[in-house]
């Protein structure tokens, strides 16, 4: 089950880094490098936004700041004061210490470049289907002519199964401005999150969230598109997920033993739900060669992004 995220007071103690006197580091790069240092010899993993020690020692030091990261360079040469400082040095040490994705430290996620408020109740955002709103669902408009849909402004519901923080909802309320969205998790402690998150971007009125196992709360629903980023993290993974992820409600991760099992639910559901044009977009992560041994009759179309190959699948409604 996802867990609370703990009080204040319980915050773990800050790990006892290599002293710093006061004037050792300046600017706002000199605690760039020293995280990045601390972060490669503490050997930690990157899988929370970013996926390197630079970046994320980047993203902390801004965040610390109250920056964007995007004003990271014209401030790299820039000093902080001793409070800053201070600030700055306390967050790389919990990083270091309690090994917590950076995105739980500083309750913030950008996805897209959009803000996102997160904590331990839910898994920190990272899809790919983020990426794939804006590169396969611009119709005419996308650049490289690879749309998956003739016109954003038609499509007039969406599903967000496995919503977790309602970032993909988010998103996807922005890529569909007509559309209404159904976003749905079992979790309570996760939809108390997204409830946050679709407050801060003001759309109660075209989001709304339902409790419950995948689609039964929203009954004989149809969809123009399903839209899931669900558990699928098989037995082996489990095992193996590094200590910044175990930080993260079993909950979104567990798949079962192939991965598969909810992602199955999924595809053996989802025409009952699409309407005749519609069509299912899901990420399923490592488990391509298992599904495509389960369901050889499908014609699923993977999806590339900057930085995974074959983790997320299409397929239309006429063909499930
Ligand atoms: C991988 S997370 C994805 C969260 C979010 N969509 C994202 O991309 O960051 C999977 C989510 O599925 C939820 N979940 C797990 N089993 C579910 C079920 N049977 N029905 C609905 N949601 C479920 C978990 O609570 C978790 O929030």
């Amino acid at each position: 089950m996802a867990r609370r995220p703990k009080p204040a007071a319980k915050r773990p103690a800050a790990a006892k880094l290599p002293k710093v006197a006061s004037g050792e580091l300046l600017t706002l790069l000199d605690f760039v490098r020293y995280a990045t240092s601390r972060f490669v010899e503490a050997k930690l993993a990157f899988a929370h936004g970013t996926t390197d020690p630079v970046a994320e020692a980047a993203f902390l030091v801004c965040e610390t700041l109250h920056l964007y990261p995007d004003q990271f360079e014209a401030f790299a040469t820039a000093r902080v004061t001793a409070q800053e400082a201070k600030a700055i040095l306390d967050v790389i040490a919990r990083r270091v210490a309690t090994r917590k994705p950076a995105a739980y430290l500083v309750n913030k996620i950008y996805m897209r470049g959009l803000p996102f408020y997160v904590d331990e109740r839910t898994i920190v955002p990272r899809s790919f289907i983020g990426e794939l709103l804006d590169s396969h669902f611009g119709g005419e408009d996308d650049d490289a002519g690879g749309s998956l849909i003739d016109d954003p402004l038609a499509i007039e519901s969406v599903l967000d199964l496995c919503t977790g923080s309602g970032c993909l909802a988010i998103l996807a309320s922005r890529r569909f401005p007509n559309a209404r969205i159904d976003a749905v998790d079992i979790s309570r402690d996760a939809l108390a999150v997204a409830a946050r998150n679709v407050a801060d971007y003001g759309l109660q009125d075209r989001v709304t969230l339902h409790r419950g196992d995948l689609f039964k709360p929203v009954g004989g629903r149809r969809y123009d598109l399903i839209i899931s980023n669900p558990p699928y993290v098989d037995a082996e993974g489990m095992a193996g997920l590094p200590r910044e992820c175990r930080a993260e409600p079993k909950l979104a991760f567990d798949g079962g033993l192939d991965g598969l099992d909810i992602v199955r639910r999924i595809l053996d559901e989802a025409g009952r739900h699409l309407t005749p044009q519609g069509g299912l977009l899901c990420e399923i992560g490592r488990c391509r060669p298992a599904l495509e041994a389960a369901y050889p009759q499908l014609p699923l179309l993977w999806l590339d992004t900057e930085e995974s190959d074959g983790e997320v699948f299409w397929i239309a409604a006429a063909d499930l």
